[in-house]
């Protein structure tokens, strides 16, 4: 880069300067565009490929540490150098944040090397480092105890480090709620390198950690999750229906009931359409009911038969089994593959380039938004997900000030909207994102308001950025109070407390009120 010269130089030997006990180490996870291995360590973690084009902006230079002596060192060496840091752990990031700079220069520390998963079943507790993904977590709690679990995502390659920054839902949220209500201790290293545990950083910098974003307040290397009880045998079943087995009356109750059942009961609906010509090829629009239940099928049937008798789940449909092997089943969309290899893959289940948003329902939609949905989802598009999950249970119980995610009581449901497709040519992306911003735009009605709800780890840059120089609290606060609601104030004022030069920023990161 023009803008960065020839500083790479003096970049690198400042690493192995400041990092010198171990100056042979950081040499061999550092990489710059001239290293051969720089392509392949750059797209390992790239959850979104809209953002793996020649035209991407690429990082300058890209870290991978093996301790924390190397991330003090390339935070010290970055700031030295005027080197802006993007964090990565699983690169899930819908706009692709994590290894993305619109203002370069930039480095990418990647935690992939970070990735111990420790589980102390006595204490019901675990310590998992960032860059291990949410099937490393399970697989490591679910080989050591049948009987404990950690209620968060579904998708198995995403990372902790942001999952747990931003929130983390699962289907275990309406009993225990979301990933970051469950972490009770942090390894955080701030702006100054220095290494804070909760009791160091304070409670508000605890509290702002879980669920304010990632990449705001310093790097997160390690987080201590509390593990919940979950009995030996749960219950799953998948039950699908097109439009014409009464779909559009099953996704129109389901919004009155899903969130009613006892908080036990998760039952998602995920509407599907693939006719990509690489895997899916069909026009049809499928609607997919996933349910994980605590407990064993003949109290699951009654409780699904009086609540919502219109599905027609019967026993056949139900599987009594582990929670590890029910994670599976929700990863793999219930293919029967019960490998737990699926938990430890790294192949995305979006595959496709995407642009994803999500909405808030405080009232059911009526039928004629469900027959206009399936109109849009019929129009010329490739993939589109609607991922629907109800809240309700535990999520209603948990104060909005709890933590930074606000979406708490009086929420019906979430409703994530995502298209996808393959084709690379730029005609093609644009019509994409075109078709994707009319349906948000027409869902603006029916979705909650004042502001309109969405999710810092869904992600959409739609909904407005920082400036390249100072943001305003007023600017920030477009996206900010949609993501926080009322928590966006203490975010900024943490902000300035602990970064007050905002060092760790990206596009939509809480920035600090100006001095
Ligand atoms: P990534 O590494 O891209 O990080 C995301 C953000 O956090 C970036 O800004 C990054 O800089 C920052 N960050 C990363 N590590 C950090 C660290 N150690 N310290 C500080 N900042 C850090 N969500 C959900 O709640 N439930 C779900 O079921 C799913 N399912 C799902 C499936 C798929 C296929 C995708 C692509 C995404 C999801 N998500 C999700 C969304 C997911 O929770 C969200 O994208 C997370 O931020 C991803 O975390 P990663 O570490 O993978 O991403």
């Amino acid at each position: 880069h023009v803008t960065w010269g020839d500083a790479h130089e003096d970049f690198l030997h400042c690493l192995s300067l400041y990092s010198s006990n171990d100056s042979n180490s950081i040499s061999k996870v550092t990489y710059t565009p001239c290293n051969t291995s720089y392509s392949s360590v750059l797209q390992s973690r790239i959850g979104n490929v809209r953002f793996n084009t020649t035209e991407t902006p690429k990082p300058d230079v890209i870290v991978t540490p093996t301790n924390v002596l190397q991330i003090q060192a390339t935070i010290y060496c970055s700031q030295k150098h005027s080197l802006q840091i993007r964090i990565r752990s699983g690169g899930h990031d819908f706009e692709g944040l994590s290894y993305v700079s619109s203002t370069p220069p930039f480095a990418v520390i990647d935690l992939t090397n970070l990735r111990t998963v420790n589980v102390d079943v006595a204490s019901k507790s675990a310590w998992v480092q960032s860059g291990a993904t949410l099937g490393e977590i399970y697989h490591g709690i679910g080989v050591k105890s049948r009987t404990l679990a950690f209620p968060a995502g579904i998708c198995p390659t995403v990372g902790a480090g942001g999952h747990f920054s931003g929130g983390g839902y699962g289907v275990l949220m309406r009993k225990y709620g979301l990933a970051a209500d469950n972490i009770i201790d942090a390894h955080l290293i701030d702006v100054n390198g220095r290494i804070l545990n909760r009791a160091s950083m304070g409670e508000d910098l605890f509290w702002a950690i879980r669920g304010g974003g990632g990449n705001t307040f310093g790097i997160v290397i390690a987080w201590k999750i509390n593990l919940v009880p979950v009995p030996p045998a749960v219950t799953v079943f998948s039950v699908s229906r097109t439009l014409e087995q009464n779909a559009t009356k099953l996704f129109h109750r389901w919004q009155y009931v899903a969130n009613m059942f006892p908080e036990d009961l998760m039952i998602q609906l995920i509407i599907k359409k693939d006719s990509s010509s690489q895997r899916g090829n069909s026009n049809t629009i499928t609607a997919f009911f996933y349910a994980l239940f605590l407990g064993g099928v003949d109290t699951l049937l009654p409780l699904v038969k009086e609540g919502f008798p219109e599905l027609g789940v019967m026993k056949e449909d139900c599987k009594e089994t582990s929670w590890m092997e029910a994670q599976i089943s929700f990863a793999t969309g219930f293919s029967g593959n019960l490998s737990t290899d699926v938990l430890l893959t790294n192949a995305s289940i979006f595959p496709h380039k995407f642009k994803q948003s999500i909405d808030y329902f405080t009232d059911p939609v009526p039928l004629a938004v469900i027959e206009e949905i399936w109109k849009r989802i019929g129009e010329n598009v490739e993939i589109v997900w609607l991922i629907l999950t109800p809240f309700g249970g535990r999520m209603s119980e948990i104060s909005e000030s709890s933590i930074p995610y606000p979406h708490r009581a009086g929420i019906l449901y979430q409703m994530g909207y995502d298209v996808g497709w393959d084709d690379g040519s730029a005609e093609t992306s644009q019509r994409h994102i075109n078709w994707f911003r009319r349906l948000y735009s027409y869902m603006t009605p029916f979705a909650s308001k004042n502001p309109r709800g969405a999710y810092v780890n869904y992600r959409d840059l739609d909904l407005g950025t920082n400036l390249p120089g100072h943001t305003s609290y007023e600017t920030a606060s477009i996206w900010g109070l949609k993501y926080f609601k009322n928590n966006f104030r203490k975010l900024v004022q943490v902000k300035t407390a602990v970064d007050p030069t905002n060092y760790f920023r990206n596009e939509q990161s809480v920035p600090p009120f100006s001095s």
